[in-house]
């Protein structure tokens, strides 16, 4: 879809949208055509349930001797409480509203409302956001589908008295949502077509934005000493790799300490020899989400030249049972110098993770380390669809990552780490096994798992088994691949890293 600014304008043909608040009070805009129309904006209103309710739409033909095709009305709530997210929300509301009239071409008509706080341009900018990230859509696999089934809009435009601040203020933005639908693709790829090898290649096109990428192969990562992560690909026809990205845009220079990410990348978890049941199994090409954010987000940071140094590591593999797959029962040699006992070849994702954060913090001394996982089903059980489960042992960072997902509704929720829990994953035969004592508290001793390869280095672990992946649409997001934590970490990232 293509977005554009311009100074506000009536158009010659498509649709235009305007803004009615709460109570039926009509924008200055809606309350100009209304005039110009006799009435017919009231009437119409008059004639529908619509009440300018926050994303509430209703659609009506043009009025007469106006040269465009219909008008939508938008809903926009009360008034005085428009922040940025909500602009963007009213913008991903519009998507779905216009092609359900099967309009092509829109302008919307962002008025100052009474009361926000945000400036006009960025209220613009914002609004023009949100359409952009709703208006995703995975088809390329999609040949016979016909002109009605697929989404009409091609072109929207913003109309706003600030045009020049608007477009300023969304370049970043654009950057942003172009890391989301990085991330959303890879995300959406079948495991025929992504797989550690052709994930690793399209990490390596940041190379275009200034991001340094390396591809450690197997052999490397043996000779390095990764037996967890190189355990869990032995049973697959496709080997391991693992991908560190480097950006450096902080205005003190390449020495200052990075932040850094790091992602569990399973392009496909069959269970291994702890074999998963086939119903549901193809849900597990989505668990390599983690790792589809962290390259997603290095795409954000380095498209709007974030001023900040920041490391993205992908732990990439392909989890298959086989001749050669690990066995239960298998110890493996970590990085870490640490021994695992493999009880369950199906709780892979930490033995990913325990080497690419070792790895992380030894070879970067961060300031940080976010990892993310689709890790555990029983962070589902716990928390639903709606937030994600974080771990942390650095109160600060939580907060803050707490703060960054509220700003941009992708929530967190804070579960507990504690020696009772770590006690559970001791192993009689190894240092340690990966599997807890049964099911209870399953994400907890999956996350103490991935405490003990930090070296205590500040660290949170976003377990997004819930939230990688949606069965319904929402304003911002279109079911399917959601990319959550690339917004989030960015946000984090721009609030309280950026230039410090
Ligand atoms: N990738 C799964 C977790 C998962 C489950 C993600 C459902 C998304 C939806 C992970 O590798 C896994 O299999 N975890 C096991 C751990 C268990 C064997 C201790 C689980 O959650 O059942
Ligand atoms: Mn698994
Ligand atoms: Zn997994």
């Amino acid at each position: 879809m293509k977005i554009s600014f311009a100074e506000p304008k009536l158009p010659k043909s498509g649709t235009l949208v305007v803004g009615v608040l709460e109570g039926k009070k009509l924008t200055a805009s809606a309350a100009a055509l209304d005039k110009e129309s006799n009435g017919a904006l009231t009437s119409a209103i008059a004639a529908s349930r619509f009440t300018g309710k926050k994303e509430e739409t209703l659609a009506v033909p043009a009025p007469r001797g106006l040269f465009f095709e219909r008008l939508i009305l938008l809903g926009l709530g009360k008034p005085g409480v428009l922040s940025a997210i909500q602009m963007q929300r009213l913008g991903g509301t519009l998507v779905p509203a216009l092609n359900a009239v099967g309009a092509t071409s829109a302008a919307v008509a962002v008025d100052k409302v009474p009361g926000t706080r945000l400036d006009p341009g960025d209220t613009a900018a914002n609004l023009a956001y949100g359409a952009a990230l709703r208006s995703y859509r995975f088809d390329k696999y999609r040949t016979k589908e016909k002109p009605e089934q697929k989404p009409t809009l091609a072109e929207l435009t913003v109309l706003t008295a600030s045009a020049a601040a608007a477009r300023r203020a969304y370049a970043p933005l654009e950057s942003i949502s172009s890391g989301v639908f990085f991330t959303r693709d890879l995300v959406s790829e079948p495991p025929n077509i992504i797989y550690p090898e052709t994930l690793a290649r399209e990490a390596k096109s940041l190379e275009k934005l200034g991001v340094k990428v390396e591809i450690l192969d197997e052999k490397e990562m043996k000779k390095l000493g990764m037996g967890a992560l190189v355990g869990v690909g032995q049973g697959s026809a496709h080997p391991p790799r693992l991908v560190v990205m480097d950006y450096r845009g902080h205005p003190r220079g390449k020495e200052k300490a990075p932040v850094a990410f790091v992602g569990k990348g399973v392009t496909f978890d069959t269970g291994g020899i702890s074999l998963k049941p086939a119903q549901g199994m193809e849900e597990m090409k989505w668990d390599m989400a983690g790792a589809g954010v962290v390259v997603g987000l290095m795409k954000a940071l380095a498209g709007r030249k974030a001023k900040v140094n920041a490391v993205g590591i992908v732990g990439l593999v392909e989890n298959m049972p086989g001749g050669n797959a690990q066995r239960p029962s298998d110890i493996v040699h970590s990085l870490s110098g640490q021994t695992v006992e493999v009880l369950n070849t199906d709780a892979e994702g930490r033995l990913v993770l325990a080497d690419a954060l070792w790895y992380c913090q030894d070879r970067f001394k961060p300031q940080f380390m976010v990892n993310l996982a689709t890790l555990t089903g029983a962070i589902v059980v716990a928390l639903g669809h709606e937030y994600a489960g974080m771990f942390s042992n650095n109160d600060q960072l939580a907060a803050r990552l707490t703060g960054a997902g509220k700003a941009v509704e992708e929530p967190l929720w804070r579960m507990p780490l504690g020696e009772a829990y770590d006690r559970q994953i001791d192993s009689d035969a190894a240092d340690m096994k990966n599997i807890g004592n049964g099911r209870d508290a399953g994400s907890i001793t999956a996350a103490q798992f991935l405490q003990r390869f930090v070296n205590n280095v500040p660290w949170a672990h976003l377990d997004i088994a819930g939230t990688a992946w949606s069965k319904k649409d929402a304003p911002l997001v279109p079911k399917g691949a959601t990319a959550f934590g690339v917004r989030l970490l960015d946000q984090l990232v721009e609030s309280h890293y950026e230039g410090r």
